[in-house]
Formats: C-alpha cells, sequence, structure tokens
C-alpha cells in the first residue's frame, strides 16, 4: 500500500465532520457549544464522550480515549491509522492518489481480504452445492454434530477439496500467486501453488468488522491436526482476533458482558442457543491484548469459559497471569471484571448444550466466578485437605495465586478466606502472604506510561500527581491552541518533562508546528499520537479553561513547573550538603549553588500571578 500523501489526509479531513461522523453511528445531543454521547468505545448509559466541533477533537471522560476523526475509526473498527483515512476518503467519496512505488495496488491488505472473501465463498458454495463425495461427507458430518439446518449459511461455513480447486479458481480472478500466499490460503510447494485447505470443513474468521481474513479448517472425523488454522497474515494477527466477534459484539455493548470459550463449535453452538456475546480463542491462549479488546466492547465483564480437560486446566493456569493491581479496588480503576468458568465433567460448551438447556448454561456464565477465586479454588482442589499435610501444601500453592496483587486489602481478605478452609491460622497465611515475591509484570514501555489525568494511578504521590495534570493541561492547552502557543514553543521546548510520554508529545508537537505553522490541533494530536500511544487520550482528556486566553494558561504552568523543578533541584541540594563533609570544599560550592538558585526560586515565586 503506497503511503497517503499529507494532503489527502488533509482533503478528508476537511470533509469529514466529527460530530456528523459520530451522529451516525450513535446518538448524539448538543449541550451548548458541545456535543456528547454515549461511548461507543465502552458501556455505558449516560453520556460521557465529549465531542468540540470547534477543535474536531472528541474525548471519553469514561475510559479515557480520545483522539480526532481517524482516531475515532481507529478506535472503533479497530484499523491502522491509513486505513482509517481510506474509510473515511471512501465516506466522503474522495480518490486517494498512491504515491507508493510503482503502482502498487490501491490497498494490499485489502486485496487479501478480498482473497479471503472469494476463497470464503469458494468453499462455501462447495459445502452447500457440490455434488461430490467429500462436499456430501462435510455435510453429513456437520449435520451430525447439530451444525446444519441454517447454521452453515449463518457462519459461511464450507468445505475445502483440495487438489488446487480453490487455487484456481481465485487465480482465475485475477488474484496473484503472491496474494494468494500472502493470505496464507495458498502454498508453494516444489515451485508449485497449492491449496493450504484440503479435504477440511471450512470456519472462515472475520475481523470486528465481518471481513473474512483467515480461516480455520476441521478435519472430517478424526485425525491430525484436528484443526489447520491460518497462519499469521498482514490481515491477521492470532493474538488480536476473536472469532465471532462481528457477531458479537452488538451484545457484547448492550450487555456490557462477554464469554470467551475456546472453540470455533462452541461459539457457534452458543449463538444458536441465544447466547450472542460469546467468542472463542484461535487456538490459542487468551492474551491481554484480547483482554483489552474485549473490555472495549464489554464494559462490565468478561467471562472465560474453560473446557473441563487438561488443556482447560493449562488455560486456567495461563489465564491466571491476568490477575494484577488493577482488579484492585484500590487501584481506582473501573476495570472490567475477568470471571472464569469450567464445566464439569470434562465438557466444552458445546458438548454441555447439547444435552442441557441454553438457560442453564447461562445461570452458569451469570454465576461465575471472580479470576482471583477460580483459581485458588482450583489450586486447593489439587490436594486432599483432610489431611494435615494435604493442607499445609495447599496453602502456598493457593496463596501465590495471589502475589500479584499481594499488598491490596482484597489480597489479604482472599488470604483469610484460604485460612479459614484449610484451617490455618490467619496471621500464618498473612505472614506467607506478606513474604511473597511481586511477580515482574512484563509489559512494554508504553503500558507503563502515565495514565491519562482522569485514571491517574493512585501509586503517584501528591505533588507526581499534580504534576502530571499540569504538564498534561500545559500540552492539551498547548495543542488544543496552536496560534495562542507560538510564542511558548522556546520556553515548551526547554521544560524538563517528568513523564517520558509527555516528553515525546510535546517533542513531536513541536516538530509538527515548526514545520507547519498553521497546523490544526488534530494534526497536531495525529502527529503526537504517532509518537506516543497515549498521546491522544492524554490531548483531548484536558479541558482547557475558556475563560481565559489560552497564552495566560500557557504562561502561567510554565512558570508553575520551572518552579517546581526549582525547588526540586533544592531539596537534591540540600540532600546532597547533608552527606558532604563538613567544611568540605564540596560543601562550599553546594552551598554557593543553593544560595543562588533559592535567589533564583525567590524571585519567580515574586513574579508568580495566580491564575484568574
Ligand atoms: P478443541 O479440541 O476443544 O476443539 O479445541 P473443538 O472446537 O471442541 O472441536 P470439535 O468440537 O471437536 O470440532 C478448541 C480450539 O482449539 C483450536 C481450535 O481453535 C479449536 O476450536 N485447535 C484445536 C487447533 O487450533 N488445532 C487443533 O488441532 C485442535
Ligand atoms: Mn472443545
Amino acid at each position: 500500500m503506497g503511503r497517503i500523501s499529507d494532503d489527502d489526509i488533509q482533503k478528508v479531513r476537511e470533509a469529514t465532520d466529527i460530530v456528523a461522523l459520530i451522529g451516525e453511528r450513535t446518538r448524539v445531543q448538543q449541550r451548548g457549544r458541545e456535543f456528547w454521547c454515549c461511548c461507543p468505545l465502552h458501556h455505558e448509559k449516560t453520556p460521557s464522550f465529549k465531542i468540540d466541533p470547534a477543535t474536531q477533537l472528541w474525548h471519553c471522560f469514561g475510559c479515557g480515549e480520545g483522539g480526532d476523526i481517524f482516531g475515532f475509526i481507529m478506535k472503533t473498527d479497530e484499523v491502522t491509522f491509513p486505513e482509517a483515512v481510506r474509510k473515511l476518503a471512501e465516506r466522503a467519496r474522495i480518490d486517494i492518489a498512491d504515491d507508493g512505488p510503482q503502482g502498487l495496488p490501491a490497498s494490499k491488505k485489502q486485496r487479501l481480504r478480498d482473497a479471503c472473501k472469494a476463497a470464503e465463498e469458494f468453499f462455501h458454495t462447495r459445502l452447500m452445492r457440490s455434488p461430490d463425495a467429500g462436499a456430501a461427507s462435510a455435510r453429513t458430518y456437520l449435520s451430525g454434530r447439530g451444525l446444519g439446518g441454517r447454521v452453515p449459511k449463518e457462519w459461511m461455513l464450507g468445505y475445502a477439496p483440495g487438489r488446487g480447486a480453490m487455487t484456481t479458481h481465485l487465480l482465475s480472478l485475477g488474484f496473484t500467486p503472491q496474494e494468494l500466499v500472502a493470505a496464507n490460503i495458498s502454498v508453494e510447494r516444489n515451485g508449485h501453488l497449492n491449496d493450504r485447505f484440503y479435504e477440511r470443513v471450512m470456519f472462515p474468521i472475520h475481523d470486528v468488522s465481518g471481513a473474512c481474513i483467515a480461516f480455520g479448517g476441521r478435519i472430517i472425523g478424526q485425525g491430525e491436526p484436528k484443526y489447520l488454522n491460518s497462519q499469521e497474515t498482514p490481515i491477521f494477527h492470532k493474538s488480536q482476533v476473536l472469532y465471532a466477534l462481528d457477531k458479537a459484539k452488538a451484545k457484547m455493548a448492550s450487555t456490557g458482558c462477554a464469554i470467551v470459550a475456546e472453540g470455533y463449535t462452541d461459539v457457534i453452538a452458543m449463538h444458536e442457543a441465544g447466547i450472542t456475546n460469546s467468542v472463542a480463542t484461535l487456538g490459542t491462549a487468551l492474551t491481554k491484548s484480547h483482554i483489552r479488546l474485549l473490555s472495549r466492547h464489554a464494559g462490565k465483564r468478561i467471562v472465560y469459559l474453560f473446557d473441563g480437560d487438561a488443556a482447560g486446566q493449562r488455560a486456567t493456569e495461563r489465564a491466571l497471569q491476568f490477575i494484577d493491581d488493577a482488579a484492585t479496588p484500590e487501584s481506582g480503576r473501573t476495570q472490567t471484571e475477568i470471571c472464569a468458568l469450567c464445566l464439569s465433567d470434562g465438557q466444552d460448551p458445546a458438548e454441555f448444550l447439547a444435552t442441557h438447556a441454553a438457560s442453564e448454561l447461562q445461570a452458569l456464565i451469570d454465576a461465575a466466578q471472580p479470576l482471583v477465586q477460580f483459581g485458588i479454588d482450583r489450586r486447593i482442589e489439587r490436594y486432599d485437605i483432610e489431611t494435615a499435610e494435604g493442607r499445609a501444601r495447599a496453602l502456598p500453592d493457593a496463596l501465590s495465586v495471589l502475589a500479584p496483587i499481594k499488598d491490596s486489602v482484597l489480597a489479604k481478605e482472599y488470604a483469610v478466606q484460604i485460612a479459614q478452609r484449610l484451617r490455618i491460622r490467619e496471621e500464618d497465611a498473612l505472614g506467607q502472604l506478606a513474604r511473597l515475591q511481586k511477580p515482574r509484570v512484563y509489559e512494554d514501555e508504553t503500558e507503563q506510561a502515565p495514565l491519562p489525568a482522569a485514571r491517574a494511578p493512585l501509586s503517584l504521590r501528591g505533588e507526581e500527581a499534580n504534576r502530571l495534570a499540569l504538564e498534561q493541561e500545559l500540552l492539551g492547552t498547548f495543542v488544543q491552541h496552536p496560534l495562542a502557543s507560538l510564542a511558548f514553543v522556546d520556553a515548551i521546548s526547554k521544560i524538563t518533562w517528568h513523564f517520558k510520554a509527555h516528553e515525546r508529545i510535546a517533542q513531536a508537537v513541536i516538530g509538527t508546528l515548526a514545520a507547519r505553522l498553521n497546523a490544526t490541533p488534530a494534526e497536531l494530536i495525529d502527529a503526537a499520537a504517532n509518537a506516543e500511544p497515549l498521546a491522544s487520550s492524554i490531548l483531548t482528556g484536558v479541558s482547557v479553561n475558556e475563560e481565559l486566553p489560552p497564552e495566560r494558561t500557557i504562561s502561567y504552568i510554565v512558570d508553575e513547573l520551572k518552579i517546581g523543578d526549582m525547588e526540586d533541584e533544592a531539596t537534591r541540594l540540600k540532600a546532597e550538603m547533608a552527606k558532604a563533609a563538613e567544611g568540605s570544599p564540596q560543601e562550599a560550592d553546594l552551598f554557593k549553588a543553593l544560595v543562588s538558585l533559592q535567589e533564583d526560586l525567590a524571585q519567580a515565586q515574586r513574579n508568580r500571578r495566580p491564575l484568574a
């Protein structure tokens, strides 16, 4: 895909009104000069999603997300920036010129999606209509499993005959061998192009907006591998895709709840039984990015429905990694609750529904335990707690579930509960809990970056929290009033940012302004978002004080930050002095530095003007 030119991005931006765009998708109400709606990104009943027609920016005070028109499409449709530009270009009927090298097709990824769609239709037609013995056996197999009737049509199930039939068909439609290989529907063997899937029942996999992006192919009857799945492709990233999310997202939004099962057939069985807020992972473990994706659609509760077999046990253990501080009330974050449930007798949901009513499964789902409790129960189950030895061994195993949240009140409550169940003294359990090592959290840098002020972690000390808010207010005011800000570019570029994310944002914004003095707020936010993932959320989250000229707000904050830094420096110098040997030349130097700093500080404080 060729790079989209800045001119084209600009054209799309000018042709798109943010209020109209969001209004197409959700009900928007006007209040004063702003517009409000319920956030399409998380579940809520009262509107906390603000749209500002003046800056063409949006921000949700519930979930902290924010951005411009492109950011809105990126977040709601889960697409990349160029894809969002293309979508909005299509909406505005603007042709985007591709300036990629030698006439690359309009969108390479779109070609791969088109190829998957053509393959999906090919497989489906074969299943529905082909008189072949293979297709007939696939039909018999499916109806024998309760997946007959309208199910194949509803889920676009298919049959892959193999022997190159699909490849030949798609080549005849104009897809190139490279495209078929890139979409992982054909494979090259000894210089020869062949179908990847043969003699299998095909389960097409769709992205959140319903486009076919991959396949799972099940062997008919017994054999290995039972399921053959598409490998990762440019349009298919297993850790970010959930089977049936396109069908499940509406019910997830209306109920705030999501159910995650392990198998495709489980999801189909659940949807057919009316439990339509269910999805499945794609033969992989649930990841943090799955959880994040789901919590955007279902803000209240995610229920992980494990198979009751050995694989389900392993999945259970892996899921315990999702226990983290965010699950504790102290975190101050209203987080999606993660619950877990394991069916009895090694059954999976499809098997359960074959012999039970949907209402029975729904009741189990409703009663699913929080993940922490679930994990503790599974651990204790492993031991014979009728014996003293079994109880002694169960204790550390059960307590270790609490390691990631060991310092929370919640962990202490669970520890007491464990002690009672194992008939061990509470103090002993609490003592062992206190001695647990908190596991290292492997998260990338962006996740450690400061959260938007609306959900600043409580772990920040008062002054740092204040600093965080001030830095964010400065950046937000700066970006939302670029013209007024030009005079402060120099002062702002000299600020020592206490938060890496803020530094990255400031650099990107200043760089963009330097290149284009008339850059709009939305352009600045896009530039910042490129440098720092949290940028759009942070920048749009600031409510700029509209009663004051922006110049006033900016100069005030710049001064406050400078004073703060001088105070920090003074504290540092005092500490150094305390360490230096009395009467040493080093002590004298430090003293001189401190005196001069304190003079500057006093001067700055004298010049300090209250904001209003
Ligand atoms: P299961 O073995 O539970 O499959 O694996 P299932 O969905 O219940 O299959 P049926 O009902 O026997 O047809 C759960 C999921 O793990 C992945 C698939 O995504 C499957 O749906 N899986 C399983 C594979 O990717 N490859 C395999 O060989 C087996
Ligand atoms: Mn299963």
